[in-house]
């Protein structure tokens, strides 16, 4: 879906175990400003629930596995992520719910941009109006 790509890292792996570096601007299309990990999460917890306006994000699950829905009023994508060699790139205007945090899962957030609360977009029904609104408007 738009705004959205599933990537596997290069992983570097030998007898000593296994190593997936992460570049900003290279491996991920943005500047990594901020790292924040998510853990510890009850496995019939949801969260997210929410969209950016302009923060770019990359996700990677790090141990364990958390299911991520991605939606738009157009489009709707279930992923999961299981391995620390992958990732999962969410840019602006995608809503977003994680669940189904298993086996003690830790997922960490690359994101572009510090913590600005006035980026976020919460409560679908705003979403759905914000969405319509701005691609209303670039259509013409
Ligand atoms: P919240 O946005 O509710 O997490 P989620 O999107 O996973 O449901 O964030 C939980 C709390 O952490 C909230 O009080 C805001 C705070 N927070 C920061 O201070 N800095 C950050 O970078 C993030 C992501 C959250």
């Amino acid at each position: 879906m738009k705004n959205v790509e599933f990537k596997k890292f290069n992983t570097y792996y030998d007898k000593y175990g296994k190593l997936s570096p992460i570049e900003g601007e290279d491996t991920i299309p943005f500047a990594i400003k901020r790292v924040y990990y998510i853990y510890e999460v009850e496995e019939n917890v949801r969260r997210g629930f929410h969209s950016h306006k302009n923060l770019e994000q990359a996700l990677i699950c790090v141990h364990g596995s958390v299911k991520i829905l991605l939606k738009t009023p157009e489009e709707e994508q279930i992923i999961t992520l299981d391995n620390p060699s992958e990732g999962l790139y969410i840019g602006p205007d995608i809503w977003r719910e994680m669940y189904d945090f298993q086996d003690s899962a830790v997922l960490l957030v690359l994101a572009s941009e510090h913590y600005n609360i006035d980026d976020y977009i919460r409560g679908y029904d705003e979403y759905e109006k914000y969405y319509k609104e701005k691609f209303k408007k670039k259509e013409k």
